[in-house]
């Protein structure tokens, strides 16, 4: 894991066209099959996540990975615990977007609403696909991504990279992904879970497998802002 940059800083087009295909069909995939992932290749793809770059490259992340029986025991947990509306967030998180950013919230959740039949007063199909998330969205494996108890927003942004990176090469494998806030609602139950202490802070977790392609909350494709509205270039 160690080519240095300028070994192979010959990019060709078919890695551009690659590349080009792998980020822009990446999605947030919330029906998975039960098919587990090749131990090898877990192995492979939280490794590729590592190359992700730091502040002084300190590498704040911290990841739980669980499969069989431990997952089934957290999901089990997340439902006793979240589901019943325990929170115990280490990172705070109101959800209360306003303006634009409000606007895209509303978009994406009336989008997923709409694939899976649930109207607007329908407020047991909400809470259904709420607790979707703590069933893993029936994936096989679910990573816990944690930061350790000094770390802040700076690292917070260490690990977002560091997330990409992994939900990027699962992407290459054929693996999809669902990052999930909502897997960080009980800290404490999660942390009860893996056997850790209050030195590690839970930002998020990520919910991954095969993808049930015939599933109609897989099929929602989110806009994204155009390039002027996010993007200002200056000569
Ligand atoms: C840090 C983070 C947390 C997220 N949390 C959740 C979540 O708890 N539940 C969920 O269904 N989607 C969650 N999402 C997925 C977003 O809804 C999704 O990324 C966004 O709508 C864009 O869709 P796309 O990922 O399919 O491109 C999260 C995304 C990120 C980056």
């Amino acid at each position: 894991m160690s080519i240095s940059a300028l070994e192979d800083n010959n990019p060709s087009q078919n890695r551009q066209d690659d590349f080009t295909q792998l980020v822009t069909t990446r999605r947030s995939v919330r029906a998975f099959l039960p098919d587990p992932v090749d131990p090898e290749l877990l192995s492979k793809l939280f490794t590729l996540a590592t190359s992700a770059p730091s502040n002084c490259n300190s590498q704040p992340w911290l990841t739980h990975v669980v499969s069989g029986a431990s997952r089934d025991a957290m999901r089990e947990a997340l439902m006793r615990t979240i589901g019943e509306g325990e929170f115990v967030l280490d990172f705070p998180y109101d959800g209360k977007y306003t303006g634009v950013y409000r606007e895209r919230q509303l978009d994406v959740g009336l989008m997923l609403y709409k694939a899976l039949g649930v109207t607007r007063e329908d407020k047991a199909g909400k809470r259904q696909a709420f607790l979707r998330n703590l069933e893993f969205f029936d994936a096989p494996h679910a990573a816990f991504i944690f930061m350790p108890d000094w770390a802040g927003i700076r690292e917070a942004a260490d690990v977002g990279m560091y997330a990409q990176n992994l939900m990027l090469s699962m992407r290459a494998y054929g693996i999809s992904s669902c990052p999930q806030t909502i897997l960080g609602y009980n800290a404490d139950v999660v942390r009860k879970q893996l056997e850790i202490d209050s030195s590690q802070k839970l930002l998020f977790g990520i919910s991954f497998g095969y993808a049930d392609e015939t599933r109609p909350e897989n099929q929602i494709c989110p806009a994204r802002a155009t390039l002027s509205e996010v993007t200002k270039f200056y000569v």
